[in-house]
């Protein structure tokens, strides 16, 4: 018979100092009612390393040799629920409005570049959902306006002279490379339709892959967003379901560094259960049919 596993006791001030340590490392905040949650994953990488107080443990994760331990820790706390088209209306806005309205604006510039960064992107879905939408949102612009050059043959996803470049991103490997593999079992299409599916998906086996045409547009790097070098010059930004788990110092913390990384008039997507309201004046609210995203506001001087 099994040995029931013996819990070592988590006592105060070793709660505080790991509590501080992940906040500090990742931005994630773990209050009362998230307490649980960590003291389980704790628990969990404690014996795993094979230590016998959290004090230990602590300082493992702060010494130098420590770093992997503090990086497995820390995708261990990650929430990655993600899915494709999550949001509709707010995707509406994205493809309909806020696409079309970039795309003019940055014709009548002759400026041909589009550059959008997912952040906080998990297993992909959101991404390639971007990437699919880009696509079909400059296919149609040219169906109703005329393209300033030739249409290669066959026709590319991205016309030329367009470049159309995504980042996405987060702080945990393991979703990283999943997001890479671009492969996704039947439960995760559910919300992917009939025609997404034909045009941008090649069936393996019983799983669905990214087409490597519309991979190709996607790249996947780790940012954590704790830390100030973010990529800048972006056009649009998704950042949905990640400020979620911070706290309101770190959210305002993290807005403000975004709109540093947005270009002149640039959006920026939040998740549906988060606003902006109270955080940040530096961006105006777009809402149209129960969509909301974000427009970096211009302050004179
Ligand atoms: C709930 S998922 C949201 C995924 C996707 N944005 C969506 O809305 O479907 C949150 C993601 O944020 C990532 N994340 C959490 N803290 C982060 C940080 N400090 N820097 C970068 N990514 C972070 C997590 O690893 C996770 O994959």
């Amino acid at each position: 018979m099994a040995t029931p596993s013996v819990q070592i006791q988590i006592s105060e001030p070793e709660y505080k100092l790991l509590q501080t340590l992940v906040y500090q490392e990742c931005g994630m905040y773990f209050d009362e009612r998230r307490a649980h949650f960590l003291q389980d994953r704790l628990q969990r990488r404690l014996k795993i390393c094979g230590l016998d107080t959290f004090y230990a443990y602590y300082r493992l994760l702060t010494s130098y040799q420590g770093k992997a331990e503090l990086s497995a820790l820390v995708e261990n706390l990650t929430v990655n629920e993600t899915s494709f088209f999550r949001n509709k209306p707010q995707l509406e806005l994205f493809q309909k409005i806020v696409l079309e309205e970039l795309l003019r604006r940055k014709q009548e510039r002759r400026d041909w570049s589009l550059r959008l960064w997912c952040a906080g992107c998990s297993t992909g879905q959101e991404p390639y959902t971007m990437a699919m939408q880009v696509c079909d949102a400059l296919a149609y612009y040219y169906l109703r306006n005329p393209l300033p050059f030739e249409m290669p043959v066959p026709k590319p996803l991205i016309p030329p002279p367009w470049k159309v470049e995504i980042l996405a991103s987060d702080i945990n490997y393991s979703v990283l490379r999943a997001a890479q593999e671009g492969v996704y079992p039947e439960t995760q299409m559910d919300s992917v339709d009939y025609a997404y599916r034909l045009r941008y998906f090649d069936k393996v086996g019983d799983r669905y892959a990214i087409k490597r045409s519309l991979k190709d547009l996607v790249h996947f790097d780790f940012h954590n967003l704790k830390t100030e070098f973010l990529p800048q010059r972006n056009d649009i930004i998704f950042c949905r379901n990640v400020m979620i788990y911070f706290d309101e110092a770190e959210q305002k913390r993290l807005v403000e560094k975004l709109y540093r990384c947005l270009n002149a008039e640039g959006y920026l997507f939040i998740g549906h259960a988060e606003s902006l309201f109270g955080l940040s004046d530096k961006y105006r609210m777009v809402h149209q049919n129960n969509g909301t995203a974000y427009q970096r506001i211009e302050v004179a001087g």
